[in-house]
């Protein structure tokens, strides 16, 4: 079966890429390589022997996404991971991220309702509920008046596609709330590659612990929380790559209840900043220089998942542990500074 990865070169659509081969899918992948590299090919090919088919377009170019779609009429089901991600970016540059993750959708979208039936898995984020007043986090949970531009179009993304499934019945979507990815492939191949400046804490403490940056800055030490830090439920990558592949699989085969479902992807476990300071320090053996600082504007005091519906539903569960993503994300760090 011929499964199409946007954003297959990415972060976690490298991850999912592997996954999905591993499993025996024929995978297209399409990147404009604006945050990734041809490179990761070479990684997926490492790992599993298998080289995708890769175009390189932007999926902004709709008539590039209509020829592809002319080309490929046999695509079983449709992983769509690409979409600008920095939510700083999103605050300056509001426009960027509604065409590059709205526009691109509703092409998608339009393509998709045109077939006999299709199946489509969209990248959505726990960012949708916002401060949730009760942890863990449920499906059922409100969703949040969104706090930037790229929270925003994650939210819009949820409900242009729930809107297209009502009228098209042949189209079957998952939404996968993704809590906080981390780690990389334990073969250390692919990983994350963070340009410049990483925003999100777990590259920033291994690029700390690497000599790269010289100090990690804790954003606030006074939250109501037992160690003052936020918590989030940080989730090994590949646990969250396989999420995609089973319930792609879900909904190949037919089992799915509603032609629009959504699904919570993290591990159920809340950990503090100071936390995965510390799991750093413990599987590397070094320690990290850290400062508490003020609080980062737009933060949340705690997000962790209640994973009951995937693991009930799609049979799905995170296997590793914190311990073992950080050790994954420090080799994968110590890696690619060789
Ligand atoms: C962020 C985004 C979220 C997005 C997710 C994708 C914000 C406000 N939220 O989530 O919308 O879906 O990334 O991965 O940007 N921290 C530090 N020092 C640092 C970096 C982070 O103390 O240098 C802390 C943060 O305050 C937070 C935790 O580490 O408590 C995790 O931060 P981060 O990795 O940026 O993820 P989120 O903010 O949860």
């Amino acid at each position: 079966m011929k499964i199409l990865v946007t954003g297959g070169l990415g972060f976690i659509g490298s991850h999912t890429v592997v996954e999905l081969q591993s499993k025996g899918f024929e995978v297209v992948i399409i990147d404009d390589l604006s945050n990734s590299s041809e490179k990761v090919i070479d990684g997926i090919v490492a790992i599993t022997g298998i080289k995708p088919t890769f175009e390189k377009f932007d999926l902004k170019e709709k008539t590039k996404v209509q020829d592809f779609f002319k080309r490929h009429s046999n695509i079983s089901g449709v992983i769509h991971f690409a979409a600008s991600k920095a939510v700083g970016e999103s605050v300056e540059k509001p426009l960027l991220y509604y065409e590059n993750n709205i526009g691109t959708l509703v092409y998608m979208l339009q393509e998709l309702s045109a077939m006999q039936s299709a199946n489509f898995i969209f990248s959505s984020s726990c960012t949708v509920y916002g401060q949730a007043d009760k942890m863990p986090i449920t499906e059922s949970a409100p969703v949040k008046e969104a706090e930037s531009p790229y929270g925003n179009t994650k939210q819009m993304g949820e409900e242009i596609i729930r809107d297209t499934c009502k009228v098209v019945p042949a189209l079957n979507a998952i939404a996968l709330r993704y809590f906080n990815p981390m780690g990389a492939h334990p073969s250390t191949e692919i990983g994350e590659l963070p340009i410049g400046v990483p925003q999100n804490l777990v590259p920033f403490i291994t690029q700390t612990g690497a000599g790269i940056r010289e100090q990690l800055s804790v954003f606030g030490g006074d939250y109501p929380t037992q160690d003052g830090t936020c918590i989030r439920d940080y989730i090994h990558v590949v646990d969250l790559a396989k999420a995609h592949v089973v319930a792609l699989e879900r909904l190949i085969s037919g089992k799915n209840t509603e032609n629009y479902e959504v699904f919570n992807v993290g591990t159920g476990t809340g950990s503090s900043v100071l936390e995965a300071i510390q799991s750093f320090e413990r599987v590397s053996g070094k320690k990290l220089n850290y400062k508490i600082v003020d609080r980062r504007a737009g933060d949340i005091t705690a997000a962790y998942a209640d994973t009951t519906k995937a693991n009930t539903v799609l049979g799905w569960k995170a296997e590793s542990t914190l311990d073992e993503a950080m050790k994954s994300a420090w080799d994968w760090e110590q890696k690619i500074r060789k």
